[in-house]
């Protein structure tokens, strides 16, 4: 019988996938436990897509770790979650640097503690030279934040006079957004059920395909990420065109 696996085409993998992990606190409300209970399972989550994801040839994998508006849950849910990123990126990265994963952080990095900000610029750092798959952790971001991030710096080059206005378009645009050095998401995954973008890569996902799970984050296996793979290949993306415009 023919696997999962083996049901997806190597040579049509979404090149960029991106994923908001959802449903920790659920699944930790399920089993009468504490929330940080559900994010510490959702790190195992975390560890089989990423490993997945470099086995099957995905080349940029995106993860919703933490939202700007994730900073005003409960003290204690924000102090255990930011400990537990910065944990699971110290005790990754050596192994990260001998799998070829390269670590990229986007974000609004003035929020986030000086402390956590050394730790990842070391680990940063230190898988600069990889380039098998690019493992971006989207970590105080928010979609919102990064095209006023964007806006501004483009306000600021028209007045410094290094800018026409009539310059700006799609790709000007593109340029100045946090993503800058990686290929839009071809596949949006959520898992948990909702059916939400919720301030993820606003501009970015303009022709992603989107796929939503009832899977709790923490459930979420690789066999999940096989499955969606399958569920994007089996559609046909028109980019706004008819059918027959792209059979030749
Ligand atoms: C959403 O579930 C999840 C988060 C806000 C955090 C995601 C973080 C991890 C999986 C931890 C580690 C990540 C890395 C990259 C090392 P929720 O709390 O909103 O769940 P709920 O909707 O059920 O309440």
């Amino acid at each position: 019988m023919e696997t999962v696996l083996q049901q997806i085409d190597r040579e049509h993998l979404p090149k960029h996938v991106a994923i908001i992990m959802d449903g920790n606190g659920r699944w930790a409300k399920e089993r009468g436990e504490d929330r940080l209970f559900g994010h510490l399972h959702g790190v195992q989550s975390v560890r089989d897509i990423v490993e997945a994801s470099a086995e099957i040839g995905i080349q940029y994998l995106t993860l919703y770790a933490f939202s700007t508006e994730n900073w005003d849950r409960p003290q204690a849910e924000v102090a255990g979650l930011m400990e537990l990123l910065v944990n699971t990126v110290r005790r990754e990265v050596d192994q990260m640097k001998k799998n070829g994963i390269r670590l990229h952080v986007i974000g609004d990095f003035s929020m986030l503690p000086p402390s956590a900000r050394q730790e990842l610029s070391e680990a940063l750092e230190m898988t600069a030279e990889n380039d098998h798959l690019h493992l971006i952790l989207a970590l105080s971001y928010s979609g919102r934040w990064d095209l006023t991030q964007a806006f501004r710096q483009l306000a600021q080059k028209v007045l410094a006079g290094e800018l026409y206005t009539e310059s700006i378009d799609a790709d000007v645009i593109s340029a100045h957004l946090a993503t800058r050095n990686f290929p839009d998401p071809e596949l949006m995954i959520r898992s948990s059920g909702e059916h939400r973008i919720s301030n993820f890569l606003l501009y970015q996902l303009a022709y992603a395909e989107l796929y939503f799970t009832e899977t709790l984050w923490p459930d979420f296996r690789r066999q999940h990420l096989y499955e969606a793979l399958i569920d994007y290949q089996q559609r046909e993306r028109r980019f706004g065109k008819t059918s027959e415009q792209l059979t030749p």
